[in-house]
């Protein structure tokens, strides 16, 4: 492994399999993946459904040029339309959520004509472009965390100014499972749109039933101009979508909106986002995420009361969070690496002292109850 570029920690490079919330190293040892992926197999690995659409529209048709949509293109979008309830709306196909992030920034900026967009401070957006660097100038950051008094601290943003709202819903910031206040939300969103803005919805990590709903933005009642879609779309497929309202299309379209890349609309990505959404749809998973998260989470909560060293639980949906006290012996790391042992893979993020799960929606509850176990010994042993 000496030819892997290092861009982040590297711990295990002997992964060979997955099956569903199961990883299986070259020596066939089984491990929990609980983190799907960074957040993407919302569906388990190697979904086999999945697996044989991809292998018969690879066979068939994997690539096209940005001039020659097809139907499968098509198919994707109006599968997409249905779930995201704007039927009449458009959408592209792109690869990332980073991608589908930025794309709908350039989107609100030429629809709007305004340059500056508002996002909440701790908001993860993109790994590039301008929602990546979330500049002075082209972004107004507002710290939520530190608004105790919400009218007071809005009353200070120049709206006028602002061509749109970017909200992630997945929990304000990628590591810590923080979720606004919902009338927060709602005064920004309806502020921006009195004000001429758009509002968009960052459901990268959020949508495709991470939280508990189909989208992140209806634990909120607003309804988003634009909407962004990646991970859970591909369940570990490099597939992203931008979905938006009729009008806003039209416009992006008779402003002129130059945007081609090399795999936007692909058949095969397509293919892989009409599946998901329609495994998601017929096995009934968003609810069943919903209902085992709720299990999760009070597992989690009874941990919170039991050991001294766990500050806080808290999640929606499947999208779980276990905070440490900074002050014990014990850190995320420690936990981590502790858990690896065990067989358990899990996030954890330092800045916030915090251990994050993103299992599948079609994890067992066996497997829950599996990891509160090994879980529940660790913290007794090491703290
Ligand atoms: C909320 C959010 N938005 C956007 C992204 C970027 O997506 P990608 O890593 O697929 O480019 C991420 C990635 O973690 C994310 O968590």
């Amino acid at each position: 492994m000496n030819h892997i570029l290092k861009c982040h920690d590297i711990v295990k490079t002997d992964f060979v399999r997955g099956d569903n919330c199961y990883l299986y190293d070259k020596q066939g040892r089984r491990y929990v993946d609980l983190e799907s992926g960074i957040w993407c197999t919302a569906l388990g690995h190697s979904q086999p459904r999945l697996s044989q659409v991809i292998a018969a529209q690879a066979t068939k048709l994997m690539h096209l040029g940005t001039r020659y949509p097809n139907a499968m293109v098509e198919e994707a979008a109006l599968a997409l339309l249905d779930i995201v309830q704007i039927r009449d709306g458009k959408c592209t196909f792109l690869s990332s959520g980073s991608e589908a992030v930025e794309f709908s920034t350039q989107t609100i900026r030429r629809v709007s004509g305004k340059d500056m967009l508002l996002t909440f401070s701790n908001s993860y957006l993109a790994a590039y472009g301008s929602a990546g660097r979330k500049q002075a100038g082209e972004w107004y950051l507002f710290d939520w965390n530190a608004c105790p008094d919400t009218a007071h601290c809005t009353a200070e943003i120049p709206f006028e100014q602002i061509g749109g709202f970017v909200f992630e819903p997945g929990g304000s910031g990628s590591g810590f499972v923080r979720f606004p206040p919902q009338a927060l939300v709602q005064e920004l969103a309806g502020k921006v749109k009195q004000a001429g803005g758009l509002v968009m919805s960052n459901e990268v990590t959020a949508g495709m039933g991470r939280t508990g709903k189909w989208f992140g933005f209806q634990h909120y009642d607003i309804q988003p101009d634009i909407i962004a879609l990646g991970k859970g779309l591909g369940n570990g497929y490099p597939v992203s979508a931008v979905v938006m309202r009729r009008e806003v299309a039209e416009k992006l379209e008779a402003i002129g909106l130059r945007y081609a890349q090399s795999h936007q609309n692909d058949p095969l990505g397509c293919s892989v986002a009409k599946e998901v959404i329609a495994i998601l749809q017929e096995e009934n998973l968003v609810e069943r995420g919903a209902k085992l998260g709720a299990y999760f989470l009070t597992g989690l909560q009874h941990l919170a009361e039991k050991h001294a060293i766990v500050k806080d639980a808290r999640g929606r949906g499947m999208l779980l969070g276990l905070e440490l006290h900074t002050q014990g012996v014990l850190s995320v790391e420690m936990l981590y690496h502790a858990l690896l042992q065990r067989g358990f893979l899990v996030g954890y993020y330092p800045a916030g002292n915090i251990l994050r799960l993103d299992p599948a929606l079609t994890i067992e509850p066996e497997l829950i109850d599996q990891f509160l176990d090994c879980l529940d010994t660790i913290l007794a042993q090491l703290a």
